[in-house]
């Protein structure tokens, strides 16, 4: 196995009651890499993930990290093991101002009291190395737009300082400019070592910003392969296993 492997996940299983969502499942993921997970609507994508951050318990298989199993229990056993990820309804608190949301649960103190200008001046630092441009970390987030939103949901994410950042349809909801900007965000990211998982089922954005696609279909991993040897028509096949003779 290669040292570079940062994330090993092999044989996966889940189900829910009657339903297997996750039948044997291989992923890897390489420390620097942008892996595209792609699949149909309910391939099993967003329950690997929830797998991997510890939101949810698998049924067997192993996940190794830095080529050590590792067993979670919870997501603060994965973000312990520097997992981070960002969820499509992106959690943050839109009564709340920019810099309060980026250090939610660890605001910089000063004796009791939260260091306020501290905090914004953090913000706006962590903000402007990930080139995320508001007007104020000051503003509501309920007043930004999604794409900023979005910008600020991942900014927190990577203030973590994750090993490896979990994406799930980051760009759904965006319009063109915006998804430029988390494109941006998430290829900077990778350039500083971190490992990223984009689930999207924009594939274009995939053809941009991935070295790598895995692609689920009926909750197994059926591809496996690098952007360069891929165009949109392949992978559209692989997706809908027009090909296979596997394909129902
Ligand atoms: N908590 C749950 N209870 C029961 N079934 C679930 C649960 N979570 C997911 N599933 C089922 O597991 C399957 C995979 O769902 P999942 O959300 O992982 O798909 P997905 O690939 O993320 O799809 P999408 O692209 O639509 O987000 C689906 O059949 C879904 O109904
Ligand atoms: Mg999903």
């Amino acid at each position: 196995m290669s040292d570079e492997e940062l994330v090993s996940l092999r044989g996966i299983t889940k189900s829910f009651g009657a339903v297997r969502s996750l039948d044997g499942v291989d992923l890897t993921l390489r420390r620097g890499e942008v892996l595209g997970l792609v699949g149909d609507n309910g391939a099993g994508k967003s329950t690997l993930m929830k797998v991997l951050s510890g939101a949810l318990r698998h049924d067997s298989g192993e996940i190794r990290i830095n080529g050590r199993p590792v067993s979670f229990t919870s997501p603060a056993d994965a973000r312990r093991e520097r997992i981070g990820i960002v969820y499509q309804d992106l959690a943050l608190c839109d009564t709340l101002d920019v810099a309060s949301n980026l250090f939610l649960g660890r605001e910089p103190k000063r004796g009791p009291f939260v260091d306020r200008g501290k905090m914004h001046r953090a913000a706006a630092e962590t903000l402007s190395t990930l080139h995320v441009r508001v007007k104020s970390t000051y503003q509501e987030i309920g007043q930004l737009s999604g794409g900023q939103r979005q910008a600020v949901a991942i900014a927190r994410a990577v203030s973590f300082d994750p090993a490896v950042l979990i994406l799930d349809e980051p760009t759904a909801a965006l319009a063109v400019a915006e998804v430029r900007q988390v494109l941006r965000m998430i290829a900077e990211v990778a350039a500083r070592g971190v490992g990223v998982i984009l689930i999207t089922h924009r594939l274009q954005d995939l053809f941009e910003v991935c070295d790598r696609i895995t692609v689920m279909y009926e909750g197994r991993s059926v591809e496996d392969e690098a952007v360069a040897d891929l165009d949109i028509e392949t992978l559209v096949a692989m997706i809908t296993r027009a090909n296979s003779e596997e394909a129902a």
